[in-house]
């Protein structure tokens, strides 16, 4: 097998090789507070004002947001101009669901079990999403060693104990619930002999309760959860976009104000409760970053929300995944799982030193991967400008066998196979990647907006939860608990909802503040798709702007 590794890399993975017995004997150390809290204001995009605007308009006006965010929030509608007959309802339902990833999914499950007549609509194919990609696995306190409150002090830490504590702890109590129900579904998680669940480290966790199907966990549970709501024949329309929540008078949630994406048309839903479940907003590529995320994740529950008068938490914050690939071309930005690193293999420099410990939380790992790769000038150069370090993955085999690699990380090891290298041999190129929108639209504790009556959001499109950084495999976990949640209760609540007519007043309304502030472009959103041939070029995208 021909190596695509260039000369230089070659030379850096001898001194990779050289030293790594010795560095199986000792780990780095871990950071204290205030390295970790140097280490973010110095080099996390989130600590710096660049590639910021301030929200002009709206329930959250005078914050910071990533400037493509903003852009989107003052923006006009799409459906601007456009003359629509609201009466002329084609679906008419108890609840409406957007979005059709894991979250959207377990809230269907959920509001048909309480007897609601559920619609989902989803702009791409009933599964496709965030969900979908995830790899590493999810979080629960099931194990006799660990506790649900053990689960909470390590993720508030992990949030800067900036988390909504009545939402995390519900995410936490619920944890256990959550496993045995998807367990129970048929979700296939990785097992001992004696059928007990694994668990596995990760970045932030003071106990091992990572539960994963290999690495490919995200996409086990959406099967699974995807499998049951086409076994319950819960109506999905596919290929269909939400573009604006429709409001009676009295300011409730009515519905929504549908496009289909192949021809362009527009429909009306009706419904007595929706729930958001939009899920990210990778596809922006926030300061220049590329992304792990799905095509489809361009904020778009965030837009719609926003101008309904919700107001968004922590949109400010984006977490960075530590490692994503940096090399080959073909694959700058993919998820490179947190359980490569939770296996044993190691961040390196150019010099082979191990520059951080490979489980500090994703912030500030990959905050050390940018302070080498931009400062110390101590990352490996990419073709094209940019540079990554070392993820030094054949230490997995070493430390746990031969054949660990194959059976935990199939995934891993076949993707980086197609380009010719083979992980179990060589260490890989990685640079952190946008993988998750830590705040979105604020809920409550019952999966509510505090702002909309009969509006719940679930899954990524929700903020509170994680604070200002999220766990891994707390988001598999809360598309479960916060999907779940947010079904039965739009379900329960539909019941009693006497809905007035529909409008799209607060859209008008909101273009008027738009035009007051001077804030026209002639851009609309949600824009659903991002156009990468009109916004970005190989340089804008290149591992960030700081
Ligand atoms: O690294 C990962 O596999 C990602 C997990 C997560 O974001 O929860």
């Amino acid at each position: 097998m021909q190596t695509p590794f260039l000369p230089h890399m070659l030379e850096s993975i001898e001194k990779v090789e050289a030293n790594r017995a010795a560095r199986l004997e000792s780990e780095p150390r871990r950071l204290d507070a205030n390295e970790k809290r140097d280490l973010l204001e110095e080099f996390h995009p989130d600590y710096g004002d660049k590639g910021f605007a301030e929200i002009r308009i709206g329930a959250n006006s005078g914050e910071k947001a990533p400037k493509e965010l903003a852009a989107l929030l003052h923006s006009k509608s799409k459906l601007s101009g456009v003359n629509l007959n609201l009466e002329n309802v084609e679906y008419d339902v108890d609840v409406l669901i957007i979005g059709g990833g894991g979250a959207g999914a377990a809230a269907a499950i959920e509001a048909q079990g309480a007897g609601a007549n559920v619609l989902i609509v989803t702009k791409l194919r009933m599964g496709d999403s965030n969900s979908m990609m995830a790899e590493g696995g999810i979080q629960a306190a099931d194990k006799d060693t660990d506790s649900p409150m053990q689960h909470y002090l390590d993720s508030m830490g992990g949030g800067h104990y900036k988390n909504k504590p009545e939402l995390l702890r519900r995410l936490v109590m619920e944890g256990p619930g959550a496993l045995k129900w998807l367990n129970e579904l048929g979700v296939m998680f990785d097992k001992h002999e004696d059928g007990t669940m694994m668990t596995f480290p990760g970045g932030g966790l003071s106990r091992k309760r990572l539960h994963a199907c290999a690495d490919y966990t995200g996409a086990e549970i959406t099967r699974v959860l995807r499998d049951e709501v086409h076994g319950r024949r819960i109506q999905i329309v596919e290929y269909t976009a939400a573009l604006e929540l429709l409001l009676d008078e009295n300011g409730q949630a009515a519905g929504a104000v549908l496009m289909n994406m192949l021809t362009g048309e527009y429909s009306v839903a009706r419904a007595k409760t929706v729930i958001m479940a939009t899920g990210g907003s990778g596809r922006m590529h926030y300061h220049g970053f590329p992304t792990t995320n799905h095509y489809g994740a361009t904020a778009d529950g965030i837009v719609m929300a926003y101008r309904a008068g919700c107001n968004l938490l922590y949109q400010d914050t984006i977490q960075y995944h530590p490692s994503g690939a940096a090399f080959p071309a073909q694959l700058f930005g993919a998820l490179v799982t947190e359980k490569v690193r939770s296996l044993g293999a190691q961040l390196l420099n150019v010099e082979a030193h191990a520059f951080v410990h490979p489980l500090e939380t994703r912030d500030v790992a990959a905050s050390a991967i940018i302070r080498e790769c931009r400062q110390v000038g101590k990352g490996i150069e990419i073709p094209g400008g940019a540079s990554g370090v070392w993820l030094d993955t054949p230490l997995i085999d070493i430390i746990h066998g031969e054949g660990k690699i194959a059976s935990a990380l199939p995934g891993m090891l076949r993707m980086f196979l197609n380009y010719q290298i083979d992980l179990r041999k060589m260490p890989i190129l990685v640079y952190p990647t946008f993988h998750y929108q830590n705040g979105g639209i604020e809920i409550e504790n019952e999966g509510n907006t505090k702002k909309i009556e009969n509006l719940f959001v679930a899954g990524e499109a929700a903020g509170g939860i994680h604070g200002r950084n999220r766990l891994l495999g707390n988001s598999m976990l809360d598309i479960i608990v916060f999907g779940r949640l947010a079904g039965q209760n739009a379900a329960k609540m539909a019941k009693n909802v006497n809905l007035g007519n529909a409008s799209l007043k607060h859209v008008h309304d909101y273009e008027q503040e738009i035009a007051q502030a001077g804030l026209e472009t002639g851009a609309t959103s949600p824009i659903l798709l991002p156009n990468y041939i009109r916004d970005v070029n190989a340089t804008k995208i290149c591992g960030g702007e700081l």
